[in-house]
């Protein structure tokens, strides 16, 4: 077998996976998020240590696993996480996560600092989320914290440094800290100087499929594992995530529809977007994909439940929007109710329903929520159109792929074909494929993703609904403009 790690913000869940790239077995454990003040969002890093070890022991206990049948285990894990260690790597203070928005004062910082060479050495813009800005908040607002600050890693670089005794950091995550040059593969030394930071707090780097060591004695007592477990560094969610789904050449493009939605693209070129899409390092070795994010998708189906929908079950209340015409008699919705990452980076924008009519049901309300989601990912599309890009499949995963309605519009909107996958996708999977290569069942991850990743349904596009919401998508791309200025 081997082991799949998903270190999430909400939860984290072990997988064990066969040979054949069946799950044998799954378990998760809670975490809980501390958010004393608003935009403010940190964990304890003990608690992952603690959830992950309950989740592998009540995997083993329930399941019948023998954890020495475990080969390899590998991670993945929330991205841009800031956990800062002292001399002798203990934790210095909480760590600062990605949904954590304290940071505007020092994005703009880096930008007036290292102005557009920034964006040409790490592909990126400065964005609140990212672990920089959050290494110059402990600087400026913690100094006797960060005078102890020997070096810093991401959230599942420190879980595995505590199954391992490895300290180090892989690149598909070094890459959303915005420190790293992301061609190059090194950390910039550029940005350093320019921010006065010394390079050397910045951690070892390796690959994703590195064997970084075995399970430690240490962990092996605390958790019954075995100490013959290989251990292979992992990657960020999101590549873990495209890895799990197949995403491994240019002809495709994955949607996940969770809380938030991710649009993610295979890139093989360097250029880049010039900051306008996330630019990251994959979990093979000189490969890279981009990325945008519509920051409430299932998030505005929840709020609009939660809100309105109350007299039934949330599945039946989503399965409403099947009584609702293409276009909902006119009604759209732009679901920028927590602000919107891409295209517009605006945290302060708020969402709108335009086109109210005295005819609208509460059916045609789910159904611009959901056609709203997906014009909002069109955005995203559009700038790979823009550059020239193209692709034959959007491949759709997460809570949001359940729902037959919300993939026609899918196909509909974007004119394309959209596929499901036969298993519930998740990035642990992608994790457990690290693995399956470590341990050297699988050559390359491209022959692991043949045997493991399952294709499922597919959807074409309607051409008359095809047409309808390219006029709709038009008024849509125009309400953002028009409603800026009301929270600014
Ligand atoms: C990516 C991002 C999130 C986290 C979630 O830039 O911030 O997708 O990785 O875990």
């Amino acid at each position: 077998y081997v082991m799949g790690v998903d270190l999430g913000t909400g939860s984290v869940k072990v997988s064990v996976m066969d040979r054949e790239g069946k799950i044998v077995s799954q378990e998760s454990s809670s975490l809980s998020l501390n958010q004393a003040q608003p935009g403010y969002s940190e964990q304890n890093p003990e608690d992952w240590v603690t959830a992950t070890t309950v989740a592998i022991v009540n995997l083993a206990l329930k399941d019948h696993i023998d954890l020495n049948d475990i080969e390899g285990i590998s991670y993945s894990g929330q991205m841009h996480g800031l956990v800062l260690l002292g001399s002798d790597n203990q934790v210095l203070r909480p760590a600062i996560l990605w949904d954590d928005t304290r940071t505007t004062e020092q994005c703009k910082e880096i930008m007036d600092k290292c102005g557009d060479d920034f964006i040409k050495i790490t592909k990126n813009r400065p964005l609140e989320g990212f672990t920089l800005p959050k290494i110059l908040w402990v600087k400026e607002n913690e100094p006797q914290i960060f005078k102890q600050a020997k070096t810093f890693v991401l959230p599942k670089d420190y879980l595995r440094y505590r199954m391992t005794g490895d300290l180090s950091m892989e690149y598909s995550d070094a890459a959303g800290t915005v420190l790293l040059d992301v061609v190059k593969k090194q950390w910039s030394s550029e940005i350093c100087e320019k921010l006065g930071l010394d390079i050397s707090i910045c951690p070892k780097l390796v690959n994703s499929v590195d064997e970084v060591g075995t399970i430690s004695d240490k962990y092996a007592t605390f958790s019954g594992m075995s100490t013959k477990t290989k251990v292979f560094a992992g990657a960020a969610d999101n590549a873990a995530g495209a890895l799990g789904a197949g995403i491994l050449d240019e002809s495709k493009v994955m949607i996940s529809t969770g809380t938030s939605g991710v649009v993610l693209k295979y890139e093989n070129q360097t250029d880049g977007y010039q900051g306008q899409l996330h630019f990251f390092n994959h979990s093979i070795p000189n490969e890279y994909y981009s990325m945008g994010v519509t920051l409430a998708a299932g998030h505005s189906l929840k709020w609009l439940y939660q809100t309105f929908g109350n007299d039934k079950s949330f599945d039946d209340f989503v399965k409403l929007a099947a009584k609702a015409p293409v276009g909902a008699h006119g009604l759209i919705f732009t679901p920028y109710i927590v602000g919107e990452r891409t295209p517009y980076a605006d945290s302060k924008i708020r969402g709108s329903f335009i086109g109210v009519s005295s005819i609208n049901t509460k059916a045609d309300f789910v159904r611009s929520v959901m056609e709203g989601v997906i014009f909002s990912y069109a955005d995203i599309l559009k700038i790979y159109h823009d550059h020239g890009q193209h692709f034959d499949t959007v491949y759709s995963i997460g809570g949001g792929a359940k729902s037959p309605v919300w993939l026609q519009i899918q196909a509909n909107v974007f004119n394309t074909k959209v596929s499901t996958l036969e298993n519930e996708q998740e990035p642990g999977l992608g994790a457990a494929m690290i693995a399956a290569v470590g341990v050297k069942w699988f050559s390359t991850l491209s022959e692991c993703a043949e045997k493991f990743v399952k294709k499922g349904k597919s959807y074409w596009p309607e051409p008359e609904s095809a047409d309808k919401y390219q006029k709709l998508y038009k008024i849509y791309s125009q309400v953002y403009a028009q409603t800026k200025e009301m929270n600014h």
